[in-house]
């Protein structure tokens, strides 16, 4: 039945999401989600918001959360004008994509990063030029310092959790001043530095964040970006006509809660710094070479082993983590989410059980 597509369906490449199986107990650490539930407070507020209220639309300016971000960043003096919500970070980058970063210049990211970016590429027929990390999986910011129509990279960099100094940042924007710099710090929270200090002194910089990993909310969908009034127009253009109403009155209501539960986020934010520095200990003792990791995964490889026969091997015990066959430079590496101590702790006797029989 496909002659009833649409032209452009039959050149998409669609994002294949990590895996959510279906089986119970399995050691899910391969969608670098938060091991611990979210702050108590977002089910107290979820629960008071199933009402008769339902019937009601939500805000279509999502106002009281995105004021509730704004405070939360005031540190960095970012205000609600300079706020940009959305259904998950997913969405507000494609509306990033489509408002911001379509231009006669190619639009420049790593040849290693989110999967998603050549995705909404593909899907608003946007250019794009891969910039190649160096040897040790780090982004040279000399590289895209050429003509462009815009740059986006997570920071810390994904898969591989490298995270870039924001002294790099502040170079790469003070070089790169007619296109807008996207820093996606979807894991910024677990031990990168942050770039939403340069917002107010550079007009083209977006920096998005999302609440699905370090506020433990992707079950939720909310993500935003922060950047200059003029920039969060020309997404509000966008989002006004595709889907007025994006955040849900959950969506707002457990967001809220969440952002505003300060002292949980930096409790389970530390507990899963801390599982990962031990985790990375006990790989190396098992072998693994890891990269430096400041976001919620580990990025390592044996020495021995091929990250495919471990995939495999780990899944045989229940354990799931994400390996990418592509490109060949990162087909040995696993991609372990940092799940809780006792997780890990399985882990790492699996891994010591299927080392042992193999090599
Ligand atoms: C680098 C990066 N950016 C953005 C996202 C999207 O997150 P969400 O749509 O859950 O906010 C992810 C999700 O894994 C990610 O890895």
């Amino acid at each position: 039945m496909s002659q009833f597509w649409s032209d452009i369906v039959h050149k998409l490449t669609p994002y294949t999401p990590g895996e959510q199986p279906k089986l119970a107990n399995l050691v899910k650490l391969n969608t670098n989600e938060n091991p611990y539930g979210p702050s108590p407070k977002v089910i107290t507020a979820l629960k008071a918001e199933a009402a008769d209220t339902l019937r009601l639309y939500p805000d279509p300016n999502s106002d009281m959360l995105k004021s509730v971000i704004a405070k939360t960043h005031s540190a960095y003096g970012i205000h609600s004008n300079q706020v940009f919500v959305g259904n998950g970070s997913d969405e507000v980058l494609a509306h990033v994509f489509q408002a911001l970063l379509k231009h006669d210049l190619p639009l420049l990211f790593p040849d290693i990063s989110y999967s998603f970016y050549p995705v909404y590429c593909g899907l608003y027929d946007i250019e794009f030029q891969t910039v190649a990390l160096n040897s040790q999986f780090e982004i040279q910011i000399d590289d895209y310092v050429v003509p462009n129509g815009g740059i986006i990279f997570p920071n810390p960099n994904a898969p591989t959790g490298v995270p870039l100094p924001l002294v790099d940042i502040e170079r790469l924007l003070k070089a790169n001043t007619q296109s807008v710099v996207v820093i996606d710090e979807a894991y910024v929270d677990f031990g990168t530095e942050s770039a939403l200090g340069l917002i107010n002194t550079y007009p083209n910089l977006l920096v998005s964040h999302t609440l699905s990993k370090a506020r433990s909310l992707a079950g939720l969908r909310v993500g935003y970006t922060i950047g200059h009034p003029d920039l969060i127009e020309a997404l509000m253009r966008v989002k006004d006509s595709f889907n007025s109403y994006p955040i849900d009155r959950f969506a707002s209501a457990g967001a809220i809660a969440a952002m505003q539960d300060i002292d949980y986020f930096y409790e389970t934010c530390n507990k899963v710094i801390a599982t990962r520095e031990l985790l990375v200990r006990d790989l190396i003792d098992l072998g693994f070479s890891a990269l430096p990791s400041g976001a919620n995964f580990i990025f390592a490889k044996h020495s021995k082993q091929k990250g495919e026969v471990l995939t495999a091997q780990l899944r045989k015990q229940g354990i799931i983590v994400r390996h990418f066959k592509k490109p060949e430079r990162i087909s040995d590496y696993l991609r372990i989410t940092i799940g809780t101590n006792e997780e890990s702790a399985l882990l790492v006797d699996a891994l010591h059980r299927i080392l042992i029989k193999s090599i």
